[in-house]
This record gives C-alpha cells, structure tokens and sequence, in this order.
C-alpha cells in the first residue's frame, strides 16, 4: 500500500471507528456493519512543519452580518421550522424515508426562490434530468434563475458552484455523492463525511446556502455516519404515515432558532401543500357519538395541535393481556394504566388496551396524558364524552394532574376550534384570564375529572 494510506474500519450505522474488523459495533450494538476504507494519512510537508499561513482573530465588532440574512423560502411551514427564514451561507440537512417528498419540497423551494430572482443550483444525482422535469411540471412553472445539473463527483461541482456562483444549492442526495480522493464507495462513512466538508467549505467560504438531501436507515437516522448531522447547522426530518397524505416537516438541530417547531404539509399533485391549520385538518372525520375517543392537546414548537385520542379496551383472553400504543409512548400508557388501577380503582389487569392518536402523528408530550386516561376510562366504562370536550394536563404518580406549560394558548385553540369545555389542571387557574363562550373544569386530581365525566356537574 502507498505511503501515507492507512485502512479503518468504519461501522456503516452509526460511524464509529475501529482499526480492527469487529462483529458487533460497541457504539450501536449493530451486527456486521464494519467495512474496511482507506483514509489518506494527513502528512506534514517535508521539512515537518505546518504549510498554513498564521490566523488573525477578528473582534465580535468588526464582523458585519447584512441586514437581509435570512431569506424567505416562499414556504411559510419550512420558514418557520427553519427559524424565520434561510439563513444564507448555511448547510441544512433534510432527510426522510424513501417516496417522502424530499425531493418535491426541495423543487418548490427553488421554483419560489428563482421567482426572487435569487440564483439557484440543483444537482442530483440520483435522478436524471428528464425525471426531474416531469416532477417540476407537476409543480408548476419555472423561472429561468434555476439551473439544473446532473453530478455526482463533488469535485466537479466544487468548480461549477465557485464559476456560476450560484446564492442556494441542492445536492439531492449526499449519499451519492462520491469525492475522487477517497476510494470506499459512494455512500459509505469516508464518503459521506468527506463530501459533506467539502460543501461545508463552499457554504462558508462563499457565503452559499446549501440544502442537503440525505436518505435514511430503517431506524429512522441519516444513513451513513451521525457525523453528519453534527457537520451541517440545521438537520430536518421529514416524516409521516405512508397511508396518510400529511407530512410532518421537523427540525431536530437548528443552529439559528428553536428545535420544537414542526411544520405541516400535504402532498397533493401538485406538490407539497402547506397545511396552515393542522387541528382541523386531524380532528375531520371524528367518530360522532363514540366512546373511546377524547380531544387532547400537544405544543408542537410554539403552535398548539388538538388530536384525538382513541382507546380500546376490552377483556382479555389471555394471561398476560395485550396493550398496544400508536403515535404515542408504550410505556407511558402502561404507566398510566398503572395509576388508573390503583389510585382510581379500575381492574384493567385482566383488560387489553390499544391507544392510539388518530391521523397518524406522533405525540410525546406528557400534556395528552389526562386525553389518554379519559379516553381509557370512556372505553372500559363505555361512556361517550361528548365531542365538544377537550382534555388536557400531566398525570403524576399519586394520580394527581400537574400543571403544563401555555394552558392559555390550548384554551383559546380549543375556543378557536368551537369546542365548549375544557377540562384542565387546577394548578393552571390562576395562569388562565377568563375567557367568554367557552366552560373550563379545573380538575386537581384524575379521579375529579373521571367523575366529571361520568356524572357532569354534580361531584
Ligand atoms: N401525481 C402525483 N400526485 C400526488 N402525489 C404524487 C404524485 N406523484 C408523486 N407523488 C408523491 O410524491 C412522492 C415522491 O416524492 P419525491 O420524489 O420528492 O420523494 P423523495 O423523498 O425525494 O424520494 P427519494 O427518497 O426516492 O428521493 C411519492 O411518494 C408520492 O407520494
Ligand atoms: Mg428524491
């Protein structure tokens, strides 16, 4: 082997390192992911001294930032999970499941840019320039400000970005990328992180704004190396129900703005569409009339969204019975279920329970934990709460309901979205201004919102 080449093995989930061949990765506990690369030794020059000219710091105040840094996408829900807007000169990460659409919000997000008169650079590798017409036609029409290229060799792209000079660039996708140096295969670690400092580069050194689409594994992480995401400044994630047509935009790392925000859209044939009011859009088509199913509310970022939750419980027929939880933590439930028994009484040992959000989305917030109980209980006792009642609040151990943050913004979402009772903590009553039209039912404990429930006003 060549002088200054060395052979590691590199665990094709997670990254890690090791200068051996291992079966399991200690990091991810991952069987036979290790494969074999060859990484360049970084030598000195040959009097061993570093080349590299001396640094000059600067102060905070000679550094000038422009006014017009951030730039609108044209997408109200991808500037808003972006933090306000694009921020020139960064490196976003999009990634998602196969078929999720990345690559048609991604062709909105130029077609509204070049509309700006904004100079915008889309490479894809994976796709060939036909197949990406046909896409932008289902779209809609383009200004002539956008230029396309088919590329996978980052060093080709490296020149055409720093000739044409273009403000955004797309590379669709980084996982096909391949940088001339490195000799493992487009998509491996060295690749992947190789390409990515080299775009990394560009967007600082140039000032470009650079959108990366990157492919993920079947737990849900970009493939190839977790490095990645610590390389780029915002990673998004694009995610949703393969059986629905929502998708759900959500920003896990964002160097210039909040990491809670989610953004909504539908994909309908002509792309992605934003969807302003995601409450109503996922409470159409509620059952009317059925137990089992109660309103909650979740704080996605700084937006409140009502969902219904639905529970199933019916006896069981086997020793250890059955509990499922969809959208929503398995564990949580089982604790919930837990509280129930024992501080309310309910015998759900011997019951199967399913809880599940409807619409597909995925809720943690421990804020839809009295929704879950009231559905639960509604089931077993097979009580309808009526549709124009909405719940929320956390349920502690000793079964009492805790305080949760914004309780005034998820009153006035319910109000906004015609519901008529709201059962929340009591603890929140003095963050709560009284609001006209609508009934709020302060419950301290769960066992006072389970008797609200099944016999109304009189406790
Ligand atoms: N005519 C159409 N009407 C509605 N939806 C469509 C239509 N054509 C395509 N789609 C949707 O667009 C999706 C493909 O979008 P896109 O190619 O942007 O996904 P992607 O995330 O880039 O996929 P990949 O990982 O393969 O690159 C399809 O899964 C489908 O849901
Ligand atoms: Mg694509």
């Amino acid at each position: 082997m060549a002088k200054g080449k060395k052979t590691v093995f590199f665990c094709q989930n997670c990254g890690y390192e090791s200068g051996k061949w291992m079966g399991q990765c200690p990091g991810c506990h991952e069987w036979n992911t290790f494969v074999e690369e060859t990484v360049e030794a970084k030598s000195l020059s040959k009097s061993g001294k570093r080349t590299s000219a001396p640094a000059n710091p600067v102060t905070l105040k000679e550094i000038d930032i422009r006014e017009d840094a951030r730039k609108s996408s044209g997408i109200g829900e991808l500037d808003r999970v972006l933090g306000g807007g694009i921020v020139s000169g960064s490196l976003v990460l999009v990634g998602g499941d196969p078929g999720i659409g990345k690559s048609t919000l991604l062709l909105q997000v130029c077609r509204n840019l070049a509309k700006q008169q904004i100079k915008v650079l889309y490479i894809s590798g994976e796709e060939s320039l036909r197949q990406i017409k046909l896409r932008a036609n289902r779209i809609g029409e383009f200004q002539d400000t956008l230029t396309l290229l088919c590329e996978t060799n980052l060093m080709t792209i490296k020149e055409t970005i720093e000739r044409l000079r273009p403000e955004t660039v797309i590379i669709d996708s980084i996982q096909t990328m391949f940088h001339e140096d490195i000799t493992s295969a487009p998509g491996s670690v060295s690749q992947v992180r190789e390409s990515t400092n080299v775009l990394m580069q560009i967007a600082k050194g140039l000032g470009i704004t650079i959108f990366i689409v990157g492919h993920v594994t079947k737990e849900g992480n970009v493939a190839g190396p977790r490095v990645l995401e610590h390389m780029v400044d915002t990673v998004l994630y694009f995610e949703g129900d393969r059986h629905a047509s929502y998708r759900i935009l959500r920003a896990v790392k964002n160097r210039f703005g909040s990491t809670n925000e989610i953004g909504v859209f539908e994909m309908k044939q002509t792309g992605l569409e934003e969807v302003p009011n995601p409450s109503e859009y996922l409470l159409s088509g509620r059952p009317e009339n059925a137990s089992g199913s109660v309103v909650a509310c979740s704080m996605e970022g700084t937006r409140s969204i009502l969902v219904e939750i639905q529970a199933l419980v019916c006896q069981s027929n086997l020793g250890i019975p059955r509990r499922t939880a969809v959208g929503t933590d398995f564990n949580r439930v089982n604790l919930l279920m837990a509280v129930l028994e024992k501080k309310v009484g309910l015998h759900l040992s011997q019951s199967d329970a399913y809880v599940n959000i409807a619409g597909g989305m995925k809720m943690t917030e421990p804020a839809i934990d009295l929704g879950i109980c009231l559905a639960i209980v509604s089931s077993y006792k097979d009580v309808v709460i009526p549709d124009s009642v909405m719940a929320f609040g956390e349920i502690g151990l000793s079964g009492e309901v805790r305080a949760v943050s914004m309780a005034q913004q998820r009153v006035k979402e319910a109000k906004k979205l015609g519901f008529e009772t709201v059962i929340l903590p009591k603890v929140c009553e003095s963050a709560i201004d009284k609001e006209e039209g609508i009934r709020l039912v302060y419950v301290g404990t769960i066992r006072e919102a389970i008797t609200w429930m099944l016999h109304g006003e009189k406790k």
